[in-house]
């Protein structure tokens, strides 16, 4: 019985350290010296070279690192019959909130022109758009606490989901019939959707249109769920403001890509909201026993809905 961990982007030593601390009996095993495929029983997994999974016979359990699991299910030789979880973690969840308020609060208190203006010692007051609407897509453990923190402070709120939320103070929508309804009343809209077929290329130019002239796009799900060119397009038509991206379709960023010399596109790093290994140490240690003991897990992914 062992766990694979193949950590991408995650700094593995600190990582492993954090695991062995909940359990210092943990056998642990990194590409490429896994001895034996058969002892492994649970991966723990960011991004991870597809088909790799197909090589453990008794694997039981896949962990995505991160709250996305899109790395994982987008692989087409993904292991059959093998429980799927992720993280959910307050911290993960504070720091998305925390993002999200920085972006919004940058774009409607004019900053990035007060930036370009310092630099032309202009001193220029521009009106705040204080009373913009803001639409959330998505809204699971990230969207929700963004949707209570922008509340509070005095944002108007619209959400928008699957299934019918009930929000005190947001005005929630859900499902394609509604998606028009939406966005017609969003100026600011923010992205927190899981990257599943049906939300793949949501971002789009049809998309776009449907927002009132002026709007703002914040993609923080997943660069799939964005068609760069319409973004683009949407900009320079002058229907779209702007946007604030942090995920992209291929990270890092290409440095021959349109959005790094974009006025009105902020890049960031994927950086948004990083899993804190501190912090989730506790639950993936925890799904681990829960595996060896037959026991129902945390957070299982519901691989029909594909998050
Ligand atoms: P959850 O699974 O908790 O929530 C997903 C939400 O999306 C739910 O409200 C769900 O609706 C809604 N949804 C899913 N599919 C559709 C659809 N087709 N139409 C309308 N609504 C839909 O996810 P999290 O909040 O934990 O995370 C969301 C995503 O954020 C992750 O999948 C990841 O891609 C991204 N992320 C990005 C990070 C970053 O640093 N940039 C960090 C962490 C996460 P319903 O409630 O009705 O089921
Ligand atoms: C995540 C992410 O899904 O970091 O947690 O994007």
């Amino acid at each position: 019985m062992a766990i694979l961990f193949i950590p991408g982007k995650f700094e593995s030593p600190f990582w492993i350290k954090e695991l062995k601390k909940i359990d210092p009996g943990l056998d642990i095993r990194t590409l490429p010296d896994v001895g034996n495929p058969a002892d492994i029983d649970f991966a723990l997994v960011w991004y991870y070279p597809k088909g790799e999974l197909l090589k453990y016979p008794n694997l039981k359990c896949i962990s995505s690192m991160g709250a996305g699991v899109d790395n994982i299910l987008s692989d087409p030789q993904l292991p059959s019959g093998v429980h799927i979880v992720r993280v959910v973690d307050p911290l993960l969840v504070r720091d998305m909130s925390q993002y999200i308020i920085w972006a919004v609060l940058n774009f409607t208190r004019n900053i990035d022109k007060y930036r370009d203006q310092q630099i032309k010692k202009i001193w220029q007051p521009h009106q705040p758009n204080n009373e913009l609407s803001i639409g959330i897509m998505g809204l699971g453990q990230l969207g929700h606490d963004a949707t209570h923190k922008l509340i509070q402070l005095g944002f108007h709120i619209n959400g928008w989901s699957r299934h019918k939320k009930e929000i005190t103070g947001a005005h929630c929508f859900c499902g394609e019939s509604e998606f028009k309804q939406f966005l017609e009343q969003t100026h600011i809209l923010v992205n927190l959707l899981p990257l599943t077929p049906s939300t793949r290329g949501i971002l789009n130019q049809k998309t776009f249109f449907m927002l009132p002239k002026g709007a703002y796009i914040i993609n923080v799900g997943r660069g799939g769920h964005l068609v760069d060119d319409d973004l683009i397009s949407a900009i320079t038509q002058g229907h779209i403001a702007g946007a604030c991206l942090d995920v992209f379709h291929q990270e890092p960023l290409p440095s021959d890509h349109p959005f790094w010399t974009q006025p009105n596109i902020i890049v960031t790093p994927h950086v948004a909201s990083v899993t804190n290994a501190k912090s989730v140490a506790a639950q993936v240690v925890e799904n681990y026993h829960r595996l060896l003991a037959g026991k129902p897990l945390l957070n299982e992914v519901n691989l029909q809905q594909g998050y």
